[in-house]
């Protein structure tokens, strides 16, 4: 495809393939000073279709390289989505002398001749870092009986009682299971029957510890909600906090009393975390698909059609005495920044007119603000056209309104503001938005509150402005950085 860089819409710095269709991220895995990126990836179309495993790698989680087809469709159905870990012992026998990659991913079965459709469990393995991979010829290595929807298996190794575990999703459920060498899987437990939101079906959980302040770890399940018409929201995903024995998810009170979502925008689904980060580094490296299954194939992108969110680092904080999953993008980002304007303890006023001859497409805003006022910008801003990201100090809510964003009659339920309510820990509010050619990324006090959106303005809308409640107010710090290098 000539002049990929400027297809319509395609983001500077999202990963998206070169050319057709993309949902879920699947199997990602650092391996060898590689961070591995599988994907749900129709090859042949810009919509859903029969599913394969696209590939990509990168050495920091933001430049990709995208690399041939992982795993195609085969006698056992087409490839849905799934998880990759290193078998660093050998426990699956797979491997010689050096550890591999194995993936772990639905088979889906729709063809004609099944009476039903079938969704079960399946192995594949790569010796060469994940290059090339051979499918277990004892595929598939679990079914169940009853589920229709029995999918998207997320596989851990757990220390404490030293067996690979197993999170999929069985139809309003989630299932754990266990296994000592990836092939032998036991049922463990299963949650989620009168817990959390259920309209829509249950889809790509995972399931890791993340330490507290205290350094005491507890467990976090995240689980996607598909997209239901009762909703406008579509798709989108929860989350849980809790603990775990190895067989069992327990709940804290919060969880079984609350719907906990992860991201406020409505482009932001089937996320889940990277395995193998080695313990040094220790971060819980999470990307999701940027879209939402209410519109996902109608969006107005010629040629490709799908991209991921930032890669984010996810924590867990203590916030008003609740422990919460907050979001932060990673660290890497910050090389790729050019700084475009800096200000300190400036009024709004004067920062406003600062920006006025200042053009960006793709770019990253940071703020720090005295919660007390109201504070917004206003990017992608051309004739008729902007996007309005900030802070609503009356309401205590960030928000992101795209209503006036350009392209939206795709879909009915497209156009609109998102909000989420946050209560400020610090005397300063800070703000990080994400802009690129087709989204918006807000991260706001420290990743409390998150909201992805999607947004398909003209090219040509590349005007930024700042306003507020009281003009006269002063601005901590406003940096403006242009991420185009990466286009
Ligand atoms: C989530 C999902 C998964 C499934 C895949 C199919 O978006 O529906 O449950 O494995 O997409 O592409």
């Amino acid at each position: 495809m000539s002049n990929i860089k400027h297809q319509n819409y395609r983001n500077a710095y999202h990963y998206s393939p070169r050319e057709n269709w993309m949902n879920d991220p699947n199997g990602m895995v650092y391996f060898k000073g590689e961070y591995h990126l599988f994907y749900q990836h129709h090859p042949m179309g810009t919509t859903w279709g029969p599913m394969h495993w696209g590939h990509a790698v990168s050495k920091d989680l933001v430049s990709w390289e995208e690399l041939p087809i992982a795993l195609a469709p085969d006698e056992h159905g087409t490839i849905f989505s799934g998880s990759a870990v290193v078998d660093w012992n050998n426990s699956s026998g797979f491997f010689d002398q050096e550890p591999g990659l194995v993936a772990i991913f639905t088979h889906h079965d729709d063809s004609p001749g099944a009476n039903r459709i079938v969704q079960c469990q399946s192995l594949a393995y790569s010796k060469d870092n994940g290059r090339t991979w051979t499918k277990y010829e004892g595929n598939p290595v679990l079914r169940h009986d009853t589920y229709v929807d029995f999918r998207d298996p997320k596989v851990f190794w757990h220390e404490p009682s030293s067996q690979w575990v197993m999170i999929v999703a069985c139809g309003q459920t989630v299932c754990l299971y266990r296994s000592p060498n990836l092939m032998d899987w036991t049922f463990a437990s299963e949650f989620g029957e009168g817990i959390g939101f259920h309209d829509g079906v249950w889809e790509c959980p995972d399931l890791f510890p993340l330490a507290m302040e205290s350094n005491e770890a507890r467990w976090v399940m995240l689980v996607s909600i598909g997209d239901d018409p009762a909703y406008v929201e579509g798709s989108r995903t929860q989350y849980f906090i809790g603990d775990f024995d190895g067989m069992t998810f327990k709940p804290d009170e919060r969880s079984k009393g609350e719907i906990r979502w992860l991201d406020y925008g409505r482009d932001n689904y089937a996320g889940v975390s990277w395995s193998d980060i080695p313990t040094a580094d220790g971060r819980r490296l999470f990307i999701g698909w940027m879209s939402n299954w209410k519109y996902a194939n109608l969006t107005p992108t010629d040629g490709w059609r799908g991209a991921m969110t930032l890669v984010r680092e996810l924590k867990l904080e203590t916030l008003e005495g609740e422990a919460t999953v907050t979001q932060q993008p990673i660290r890497e980002m910050e090389a790729y920044r050019n700084e475009v304007r800096s200000f300190h303890d400036v009024i709004v006023d004067e920062a406003a007119a600062r920006l006025v001859d200042v053009r960006l497409e793709s770019c990253e805003i940071h703020v720090r603000f005295d919660a007390a006022f109201s504070l917004g910008f206003k990017v992608r801003v051309g004739p008729g056209q902007e996007t309005v990201v900030g802070w609503d100090a009356k309401t205590n809510e960030v928000y992101v309104d795209r209503t006036r964003s350009g392209l939206a009659d795709f879909h009915k339920d497209f156009s609109g503001k998102h909000l989420a309510s946050l209560r400020v820990t610090g005397a300063l509010l800070e703000l990080r938005i994400f802009v690129d050619r087709s989204s918006v990324e807000l991260f706001a006090d420290r990743g409390q509150a998150v909201i992805t959106d999607l947004i398909y303005p003209d090219p040509a809308s590349t005007g930024i402005t700042v306003f507020a409640d009281d003009d006269r107010k002063v601005i901590e710090s406003l940096h403006i950085y242009d991420l185009s290098s990466r286009g």
